[in-house]
């Protein structure tokens, strides 16, 4: 239930950053983040299900958020010189998918891993990111992002920056997993 609360409000954090708080309060963000899960071929459903529960392709539930490498990953660095907040991993992994994620952070955190934090067991299967989590990496992006801009028009807002969309789409799709999935 923590980590339920915590995953909403870190989601919620991380958008007011951007400073657009006001302006996605207008936009219902858990309706857009179903149709993040939704659209196209290589969709979220198409791998994770139409339940979250997984599939052959994607054998994790997004309806148990501690059993995400994320997640065990945060927990593993915690209070460490190299520590990690699983949400901005959770958003880079969606943004670029995991081929891109492992490519950019896990030579540095694997010495890091087996060097520091000693005792410390990080899943059966470890890191890296298995490459089939593509994320938002596909075609599906060029459609969302067209939605999100005709979103903010609709509501008379500035129209947001590509960071902003980034932001809105990756808070919307783990907002729509945190309300529709977690028990
Ligand atoms: C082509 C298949 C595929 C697609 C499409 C896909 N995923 Fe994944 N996803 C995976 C696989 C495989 C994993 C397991 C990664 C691992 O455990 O190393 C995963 C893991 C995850 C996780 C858990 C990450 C963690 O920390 O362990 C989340 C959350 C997630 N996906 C969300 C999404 C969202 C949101 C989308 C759509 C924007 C999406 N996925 C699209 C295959 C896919």
């Amino acid at each position: 239930m923590l980590l339920k609360v915590s995953i909403f409000l870190v989601c919620l954090v991380g958008v007011s950053e951007a400073v657009i708080a006001q302006q996605v309060n207008q936009i219902n963000m858990v309706e857009l983040g179903k149709q993040v899960y939704e659209t196209g071929g290589e969709s979220c459903r198409s791998c994770h299900g139409a339940d979250g529960k997984g599939t052959g392709r994607a054998r994790v539930s997004l309806a148990d958020p501690g059993s995400w490498k994320s997640m065990k990953l945060q927990m593993a660095l915690q209070g460490s010189n190299l520590s990690v907040d699983s949400d901005e991993v959770l958003k880079d992994l969606i943004l670029e998918g995991a081929r891109n994620w492992n490519q950019e952070n896990f030579g540095g955190l694997k010495s890091h891993l087996t060097e520091s934090v000693v005792g410390q067991h990080f899943g059966d299967n470890g890191l890296p990111f298995d490459e089939d989590m593509v994320g938002l990496g596909g075609s599906n992006k060029k459609v969302l992002a067209r939605n999100v801009m005709r979103m903010f028009r609709a509501q008379g807002l500035p129209r947001p920056t590509s960071k902003e969309i980034d932001n809105v789409l990756t808070s919307a799709v783990l907002l729509f997993i945190e309300e529709e999935f977690v028990e």
